[in-house]
């Protein structure tokens, strides 16, 4: 039983514009609020999709917006590209830019390419005093680097790592920074031993729950679509491995997504 009427969660990384919501997103965002997951963050990741999100964010109650591009489509990010984003990023129930970053798994841009989309949306968000979203994909040293960089810059400068998949090490060095570190469904899987060893170990006040729906579905719903109101099951997980209540992850994640992205939830 994971399902606690009390409790309330932020899912801090959804997609619910794609597609495979096209048919069904009203019933997906009631069964979330149904599911005490009353703070949704909807994360742009080109322009479409920043568009998209601000106007899901307008449109619903609890549901706020990131814009941001991608390294997947770096190649699109030019002068135009950026002054959109800065035009949508102005919009009060946009919280961040994201999700930008590094994949060097994919490449589905060049590098030298996604290198300065990156560095181009880190100085938005530095112009703009907001968080950021970052997505690193086989790219950990590049991408905290920059990072590192950015956030020497200015006090206020800080984020999330989405999806985390560094090391224990990596992971202090993001913190050193004042970054968070977002944890999704894959901490539930039987096979998600260091993830596991690694939450253990990271402060409970620097996690962030994250579906990254419609991927990344948690146990027991693996292979099927993901939705915001499974952010129970990973906190669910989160409260075993570090041996705490339900109640207790609930309170500290939903008070550090209020801190990072400004909400009141
Ligand atoms: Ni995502």
């Amino acid at each position: 039983m994971t399902e606690r009427a009390d409790l309330r969660w932020v899912d801090t990384h959804a997609h619910l514009d794609d597609r495979k919501y096209q048919a069904d997103q009203l019933e997906v965002i009631q069964r979330a609020m149904g599911a005490g997951v009353t703070t949704i963050i909807n994360i742009g990741a080109d322009l479409a999709s920043s568009r998209a999100s601000v106007k899901l964010a307008e449109g619903s109650p609890g549901l706020y917006a990131t814009v941001g591009v991608h390294p997947h489509d770096a190649a699109t990010v030019d002068r135009g590209a950026l002054d959109e984003l800065r035009r949508l990023a102005q919009h009060p129930r946009v919280v961040a830019i994201g999700e930008i970053g590094l994949d060097y798994y994919r490449d589905l841009s060049p590098r030298p390419q996604q290198r300065e989309a990156f560095a181009a949306q880190l100085d938005l968000a530095a112009s703009l005093g907001k968080p950021v979203v970052i997505h690193d994909r086989e790219a950990h040293d590049e991408t905290v680097g920059l990072l590192s960089e950015w956030a020497r810059g200015g006090a206020s400068r800080a984020g999330v790592m989405h999806c985390f998949a560094g090391d224990l090490a990596l992971a202090r060095r993001v913190l050193d920074l004042g970054f968070y570190i977002g944890v999704d469904g894959p901490v539930t899987f039987n096979n998600a031993r260091r993830l596991v060893e690694l939450v253990r170990q990271l402060p409970a006040d620097r996690l962030l729950l994250e579906t990254d729906c419609p991927y990344l579905t948690p146990h027991p719903h693996r292979g099927r679509r993901n939705e915001p109101a499974y952010v129970p099951l990973i906190a669910q997980r989160i409260a075993e491995i570090k041996e705490v209540s339900l109640a207790w992850i609930a309170s500290v994640t939903s008070a550090n997504a209020a801190r990072l992205f400004g909400l009141e939830v």
